[in-house]
């Protein structure tokens, strides 16, 4: 079983700062630091380092051919991705205050300029069985959906950054949507001042054919599907960064479920590698390998 991540890949520039800069203020950073970022590229790096056989798909500059090497070391298969001449990629400008919350604005460049010819190759290599995984920072996604559906593959969505295109997506195509709390309200139709159980509810109705997991911050994460709703408590460890914590998370659940876990498995595995991941500066740097979260074989 394959998995073709079709993702962004962006250049991380992260600021350390005291706290998140306010409207009219200027605030000096304790410290800088430019990284391998993106939400796709992270999903692909996760989902690599918990052992899973991945492809990224995508579209970049040539100043991106650290993150490509990057995720080559990470035993990402990179041949789908077109890499353009000059300094084409997209752009993350990231605030990580002191309690390792983060703010982030995406340039998104090139990961917004997927051709149709693009899709039609990438999932060209791909069948029945295989894993389309998606996020919203690439163009294309409603044809994405489709046309690995007609394929017969399994496509799973962090439809994050929400905006309102994501209401014009087949979502009932989907087999697995990963969502945090604020975007599970707003893609359940309920405003921010509902309640989690109101949320989870309100998933529960409006995906009924989906398996929906929600990940909940401090309140830790739940597997909402028929079969009805899982919970796992939040793994704690030091936070000093929590950017790529929701790509951590998705990428070690998702190699759980092609392992064949149980859904607590996954859910409790996945908990544990953001966990790790949220305890180091950076993104994809910071996900764990597969031996720190699972137990040997
Ligand atoms: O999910 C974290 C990622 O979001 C960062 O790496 C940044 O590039 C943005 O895409």
């Amino acid at each position: 079983m394959k998995t073709l991540v079709y993702g962004s890949i962006n250049i991380d520039m992260t600021y350390h700062i005291d706290h998140i800069v306010r409207e009219g203020e200027t605030i000096t950073a304790s410290s800088f630091s430019m990284g391998a970022g993106g939400k796709g590229a992270n999903q692909a790096a996760a989902l690599a380092k918990a052992g899973a056989d991945v492809f990224l798909a995508g579209r970049t500059g040539s100043d991106a051919c650290f993150i490509m090497d990057k995720l080559k070391g990470f035993k990402v298969d990179t041949s789908l991705v077109k890499v353009d001449e000059g300094p084409r990629s997209g752009k993350a400008l990231i605030q990580v205050d002191k309690a390792g919350r983060n703010s982030i604005i995406v340039l998104p460049a090139a990961n917004r300029e997927q051709s149709d010819d693009d899709i039609t190759h990438a999932l060209g290599a791909f069948s029945k069985g295989d894993w389309l995984v998606l996020q919203n920072e690439v163009n294309g996604l409603a044809g994405l959906i489709s046309m690995a559906k007609a394929k017969g593959m399994h496509v799973c969505i962090n439809p994050s950054p929400l905006d309102e295109m994501i209401k014009e997506l087949p979502l009932q195509d989907c087999d697995m949507i990963f969502v945090n709390e604020e975007e599970g309200a707003m893609l359940a139709g309920k405003g921010l001042g509902a309640t989690t159980d109101e949320v989870i509810g309100a998933l529960k109705a409006e995906y009924p054919g989906q398996v929906v997991i929600l990940t909940l911050g401090k309140k830790g994460a739940c597997h909402i599907s028929r079969e009805g709703v899982f919970f796992q408590d939040i793994i704690d460890y030091p936070v000093v960064d929590t950017t790529g914590a929701g790509d951590s998370f998705l990428g070690f659940y998702l190699a759980s479920h092609q392992r064949g876990l149980a859904v607590e498995d996954c859910l409790y595995y996945a908990s544990k590698a953001s966990g790790i991941a949220v305890s180091r500066p950076g993104a994809m740097d910071a996900m764990p390998f597969r031996e720190e979260v699972f137990p040997k074989d």
